[in-house]
C-alpha cells in the first residue's frame, strides 16, 4: 500500500467508497466472523475469539466427531443458542439495504450464523455450511433444525445414524453447491442478470485465513472491482485492498451506504 493510501484521511477514504457503491450496480461481499461480531456472536482468531479458548482439533474436525458426538454437538448447542438470540447488527442491514436499492448483491459469507438472511438479504451463499443444517454420514440426508436447545443430544437421523452439523471442518473440503453458485455468479452475475462484472467487493470482518477467499478477492478485482476490506485489524488481504477502512463493521457500513 503506498504512503498515500495509508494517510488518506477515514473521512476521505470514506467519501471514496461511498461514491464508487452509489455508482456500483453489482457488489460482491466477502464476510467473515467479524460482521457478527457486533451482534455477539464470537469471533475465532481474535484476542477472545473461539479458537483461543478451545481447541479446533477438539470441536471442528470429524476424527473430534466421530470420537464424542456429544461434547462437538454440546458446544454447536450453546452456539446455537447464542445465534438464535442474536440480532442483525447495522453491518447486516445496510449489505440487506444496498440490495433493496436495486443493486445486484452477492454475498460470500465464512459464517454458519443467518444473520445476512435475517437483515433481508436474498442472495447469500455459505461457503463452511449453516449451523442450523443437520447432515447424515451414512444416507447424506440433510435436514434443517432450528431447535436451539436442541431436543435430542445427538440428533440421529431416521436410519439411526448420528447426525453432524453440516458445517466444514478442518481437514474437509468445500462443498460442492456453494462453489458452483459462485462459479455461475463470476460468470454470469446475480440471476443471470449480469456481465461477469463486479463494481465493488466489500470484505467485511476476515482474517482471510484461507487462500480460496483471497482468490476470489483477486478475481473480484480481475473483472473490475474496487477492493474495499473493513476490519479494525489490517490483515493481508486488507493490505492488497484499494481501501482499508479500520473501524467496527456496524459503524462504518451505514456511513458508506446511501441510506436515502
Ligand atoms: P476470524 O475470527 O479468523 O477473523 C475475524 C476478523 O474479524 C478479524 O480480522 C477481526 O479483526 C475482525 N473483526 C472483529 N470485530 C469486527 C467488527 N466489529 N467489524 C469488522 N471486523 C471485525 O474469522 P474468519 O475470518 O471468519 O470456520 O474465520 C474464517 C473461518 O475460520 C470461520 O468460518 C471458521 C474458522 O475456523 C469454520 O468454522 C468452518
Amino acid at each position: 500500500m503506498s504512503d498515500e493510501k495509508t494517510t488518506e484521511s477515514l473521512e476521505a477514504k470514506l467519501a471514496s467508497v461511498r461514491e464508487w457503491l452509489n455508482a456500483a450496480q453489482n457488489v460482491m461481499v466477502i464476510t467473515g466472523a467479524g460482521v457478527s461480531a457486533e451482534s455477539g456472536v464470537p469471533t475465532f482468531r481474535t484476542t477472545d475469539g473461539l479458537w483461543r479458548q478451545f481447541n479446533p482439533m477438539e470441536y471442528a474436525t470429524p476424527e473430534a466427531f466421530h470420537q464424542d458426538p456429544v461434547k462437538v454437538w454440546k458446544w454447536y448447542d450453546a452456539r446455537r443458542q447464542g445465534i438464535v438470540a442474536a440480532q442483525p447488527n447495522p453491518a447486516h442491514l445496510m449489505l440487506a439495504r444496498l440490495e433493496e436499492q436495486g443493486k445486484q448483491v452477492f454475498i460470500v459469507t465464512q459464517n454458519v450464523d443467518d444473520l445476512h438472511e435475517r437483515a433481508g438479504s436474498k442472495m447469500v451463499v455459505h461457503l463452511h455450511g449453516s449451523i442450523w443444517r443437520l447432515r447424515c454420514e451414512r444416507d447424506g440426508n440433510i435436514v434443517e433444525n432450528r431447535e436451539a436447545p436442541l431436543s435430542e443430544m445427538p440428533p440421529t437421523c431416521f436410519c439411526g445414524e448420528v447426525m453432524r452439523p453440516d458445517i466444514v471442518w478442518f481437514g474437509e473440503e468445500l462443498p460442492w453447491r456453494p462453489l458452483q453458485q459462485i462459479d455461475e455468479y463470476l460468470m454470469e452475475g446475480v440471476g443471470g442478470q449480469g456481465s461477469g462484472r463486479i463494481d465493488v467487493c466489500l470484505i467485511i470482518g476476515t482474517e482471510a485465513s484461507f487462500g480460496y477467499i483471497i482468490e476470489l478477492a483477486v478475481h473480484a478485482r480481475e473483472h473490475g472491482a474496487k477492493l474495499v476490506d473493513i476490519n479494525p485489524r489490517l490483515t493481508d488481504l486488507g493490505r492488497m485492498a484499494d481501501v482499508q477502512l479500520a473501524g467496527k463493521a456496524g459503524e462504518l457500513l451505514p456511513r458508506i451506504v446511501n441510506r436515502e
